[in-house]
């Protein structure tokens, strides 16, 4: 066994506490949402048992309205700002026992959970496990297409930053522009644990925060964030995340016997890749976009989650082509292949930061989505080519939690950026070692 699946499995095990994994120690010290997915397939090549207590654990912070929030706070840590008191989601009626946040993430356990049964040795004892939690994820993609669909188009908002996942792409300073915030309080962790100039700035914090407040007032409710919350965001890779996740719970469904289940499914999926692709796909940009739902405009920019799409199989070849030309000569690789793959915002725009979280480093799950999405359209060499990116940088620098992009100051560089021994940076690779 290679040793970087030795380290990366060292990382899982450093990190897993009793029922879940932390993303990162002192910077993630809780269980989240779209990481316990990534985290759940690293222990899936491990340890089978621990990969479904992940998925147990996520689903005890469960809503009684499929709900599932972004962050459970199963455990106390001082090292994280906004805590559960900032989010008090206890002002819901749905909200369960156990502590959360307000606000979700991608969802991505369904086509996790088909991973994980392509990897089980024991097939009949995995779909016990399926069969315990396939009710709970199927509630929550009914919660999405019930209560964050308002035109029933089979197109999902997000109402907060961090439900994107990426947290300060550069797409939303054109949201924080349209409304003002107060100046609050902010008693921030993150800047005091990693260097502050890879983290978002207080500024756009204050936006964050801001969300949250008003979610708080309107109790959470779904209906009053849909028709005032001034963040109502399309975002294609959330959108391609439910979607994958649809077609893995249509598949999984047919061997538990979930006619029902599937059947609906179908339909939302089906109504979903009509308006994605007549929605988000901007011709100009060659490229999937962002749509604000608030402001009734597409938000014209690249950014990794551009190419997620190709992973939902939502593109057609013709389309696919162009999004994969992005990567051959063009911005995202740059003319003569200056950059790694895959730069998080496209490093040919004026608001490209290589070192700043979502403004431009390369994350390793986003790399993991594109890789997959390239090999389900036949395109081997740009899949091998973001594949070696990905296991350069982690053997250069280790499991950062996002990496330089440019070629040129990789050279000089000593450490990949933020935090160090990141749960998914260690799952993916091992992933990808074993495939
Ligand atoms: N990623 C966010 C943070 O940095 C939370 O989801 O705190």
């Amino acid at each position: 066994m290679s040793s970087t699946i030795q380290k990366a499995k060292q990382v899982l095990k450093n990190n897993w506490k009793e029922g879940f994994t932390i993303p990162c120690e002192g910077l993630y010290p809780f269980q989240w949402f779209w990481d316990s997915g990534f985290i759940a397939l690293g222990w899936a090549h491990i340890d089978m048992k621990k990969a479904q207590q992940e998925i147990r654990s996520l689903l005890n912070g469960q809503w009684k309205n499929g709900f599932i929030p972004h962050i459970i706070f199963h455990n106390e840590s001082d090292t994280y700002f906004p805590g559960p008191e900032v989010y008090a989601a206890s002002l819901s009626k749905n909200s369960p026992e156990i502590p959360t946040s307000g606000i979700t993430q991608p969802p991505v356990t369904g086509f996790i959970l088909e991973e994980m049964y392509g990897i089980a040795e024991d097939k009949e004892d995995f779909l016990t496990f399926l069969d315990e939690v396939y009710e709970a994820i199927y509630k929550n993609h009914e919660y999405f297409y019930t209560h964050r669909d308002p035109e029933k188009e089979g197109l999902v908002y997000i109402c907060h930053n961090w439900e994107a996942g990426t947290d300060n792409t550069p797409v939303w300073d054109f949201i924080w522009e349209t409304f003002k915030v107060p100046d609050y309080q902010l008693d921030r962790r993150d800047t005091k644990l990693i260097d502050a100039s890879h983290r978002p700035t207080n500024k756009e914090y204050q936006y964050y925060i801001h969300l949250v407040e008003l979610f708080k007032t309107w109790n959470y409710d779904d209906t009053l964030i849909a028709e005032n919350s001034p963040f109502l965001i399309q975002d294609p890779l959330f959108n391609s995340m439910l979607m994958a996740s649809n077609q893995s719970m249509i598949r999984l469904g047919k061997l538990l016997g979930k006619n029902s289940e599937v059947k609906q499914l179908k339909e939302w999926n089906e109504k979903a890749k009509v308006s994605f692709q007549k929605k988000l796909y901007d011709e100009v940009q060659q490229g999937y976009v962002y749509y604000d739902l608030r402001n009734q405009r597409h938000l014209p920019y690249l950014s990794s989650s551009s190419f997620t799409p190709l992973f939902a199989e939502i593109p057609s070849q013709i389309t696919a082509e162009a999004l994969v030309s992005h990567f051959r000569n063009g911005k995202f690789s740059g003319v003569n292949h200056e950059n790694f793959l895959c730069a998080s915002f496209d490093p040919s725009s004026e608001f490209f930061n290589s070192q700043k979280y979502w403004r431009g480093p390369i994350w390793i799950n986003l790399n993991w989505l594109i890789y997959k999405g390239l090999k389900k359209y036949n395109f081997e060499a740009e899949a091998q080519r973001i594949k070696e990116d990905t296991l350069y940088l982690i053997n250069k620098y280790g499991f950062y939690e996002y990496f330089e992009p440019n070629k040129e100051k990789n050279k000089s560089l000593e450490k990949g950026y933020g935090g160090t021994n990141f749960s998914w940076s260690a799952a993916l690779t091992i992933d990808l070692l074993t495939n």
